[in-house]
């Protein structure tokens, strides 16, 4: 019998992608989205079923689990992918952005966690797989916010996995590097507000971040390819042997590896060097 995932997301980037792969691979698709009616390619493959879900409405998380387990007999994985970004220095983001942004990315990814867990804990069976970011590794500047909700989920997997080891429900995190989704796109940027010395600062760092990236462009740079990321969620909700923490990208790969070779004040100090501009 087929088994099935639950993706939370799917509307773009690595949630749709995810869709995509374990529909290729056979699978039961929940492809879930805010606004299934705007979906014109999920819709259009067997064994998915695109419904909505917004992980800020637990009674979209509750319904799209019961319904699910109703249609399908079980949810073997939930893929949590939901969320976006934020640029800006923590003074331009007002109380009301940093909430909403915790609201998706740590407290609605919680939510959908705490809707499947009794279902995969009875059937002693089951996957989560976190999506992450690099970001829940380093504190970069102009993410202290975002850096801060990936940082918590990246913990709460890791105590999550120890909770459910015991109920054969394994709980994984998957953190990328950058990768070319929507995810730009859609990431709250609040360059306008603070007053003038922070939206200068804010402005230079943005402007030397971006020359940096151009840098690694022209020094010929290869451009990840998001596929990478769904792959991997694949091979977490597939493969038993793999690590509660999984790191996708050659930038994050990069940056990792160099924070794990240093004492962690050397490593603070070169990213400072690297990333705030004189
Ligand atoms: N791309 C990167 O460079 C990168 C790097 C590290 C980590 N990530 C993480 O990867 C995940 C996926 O991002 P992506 O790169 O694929 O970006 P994306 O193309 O912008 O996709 C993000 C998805 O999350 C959905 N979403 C946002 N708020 C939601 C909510 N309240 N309820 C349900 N869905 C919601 C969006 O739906 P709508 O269409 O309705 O807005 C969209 O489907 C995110 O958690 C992000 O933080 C991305």
């Amino acid at each position: 019998m087929s088994k099935t995932v639950l993706i939370t997301g799917c509307s773009s980037g690595f949630g749709k992608l995810a869709a995509k792969t374990f529909q290729a691979k056979g699978w039961n698709v929940i492809a879930t989205m805010r606004s299934p009616q705007k979906e014109t390619e999920l819709t259009q493959l067997e064994n998915i079923w695109v419904t909505r879900l917004d992980v800020t409405d637990q009674a979209s998380i509750d319904a799209t689990v019961q319904q699910g387990i109703e249609k399908y007999g079980a949810i073997d994985v939930l893929v949590n992918n939901a969320g976006y970004g934020g640029h800006a220095m923590l003074e331009q983001f007002t109380d009301e952005q940093t909430l909403a942004m915790f609201e998706t990315n740590v407290f609605g990814l919680m939510r959908c966690c705490r809707a499947v867990l009794p279902h995969m804990r009875q059937r002693r069976n089951g996957s989560i797989i976190n999506v992450t970011s690099m970001a829940g590794y380093l504190g970069l500047p102009l993410s202290s916010t975002y850096s801060a909700s990936k940082y918590a989920v990246e913990g709460f997997t890791q105590a999550l996995a120890h909770e459910y080891k015991p109920f054969n429900v394994k709980i994984r995190a998957i953190a990328p590097g950058a990768f070319g989704t929507n995810f730009s796109a859609n990431t709250d940027n609040n360059f306008e507000n603070g007053d003038d010395e922070t939206r200068a600062f804010a402005q230079k760092v943005g402007a030397h971040f971006q020359a940096l990236a151009q840098q690694m462009r022209e020094q010929g740079g290869e451009v990840a390819d998001p596929q990478e990321v769904a792959d991997l969620i694949y091979t977490c909700a597939t493969v038993n042997e793999m690590p509660v923490h999984n790191v996708v990208g050659a930038d994050a790969k990069m940056l990792l590896g160099m924070k794990n070779s240093m004492n962690q004040q050397e490593f603070i100090d070169q990213m400072e060097a690297m990333l705030i501009p004189n």
